[in-house]
């Protein structure tokens, strides 16, 4: 497995429309392969093909509560409520966001071997299929700010000293 370069919110590739995968062969299993350690090694909930720069419709989701989703040619069947979440993306590093997403998603795709997969997220899930399934079409989360006061960037975390004797 390789551990693939997560492109930047400036380079154009990850504002375009990603092609759906027409065969799943072993080029689509070593790029879920590679996304799946490539996430990881960021500490991502989600990534999108587009994201290392593969204009094709596949994702990978890992959450705490509910495991790991490798899904080609997702989409969102039914989407009901809305929350405001607090959102960042591996495309965008020291930045969140406040947007709105859906409280509840259906969505559908295919696995590695070519089965069909319906999943019925809420929380954590829901909000990843939103944002994974937005890359494939050139969205990102910022695009859905409402204003850019809506969007903050991160402290860096304070470095910490040792206690001196000063007073
Ligand atoms: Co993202």
């Amino acid at each position: 497995m390789t551990i693939l370069t997560i492109l930047p919110a400036s380079n154009p590739l990850v504002h375009k429309k990603s092609k759906r995968v027409a065969r799943i062969d072993k080029s689509i299993h070593k790029l879920l392969d590679d996304m799946l350690e490539t996430m990881r090694a960021a500490g991502g909930v989600g990534l999108a093909a587009p994201q290392v720069g593969v204009l094709l419709r596949v994702i990978v989701i890992e959450t705490p509560d509910e495991g790991l989703f490798e899904l080609v040619n997702p989409e969102i069947i039914k989407a009901a409520g809305e929350r405001v979440v607090e959102e960042g993306c591996l495309c965008l590093p020291g930045y969140i966001g406040e947007i709105k997403r859906s409280e509840t998603v259906k969505a559908k795709g295919v696995d590695r071997d070519g089965r069909e997969v319906r999943i019925k997220a809420d929380d954590l899930l829901a909000e990843a299929l939103e944002h994974e399934i937005d890359h494939l079409n050139g969205i990102l989360f910022v695009d859905h700010l409402e204003s850019m006061d809506k969007l903050r960037k991160l402290e860096p975390q304070p470095v910490t000293h040792e206690a001196s004797n000063e007073e």
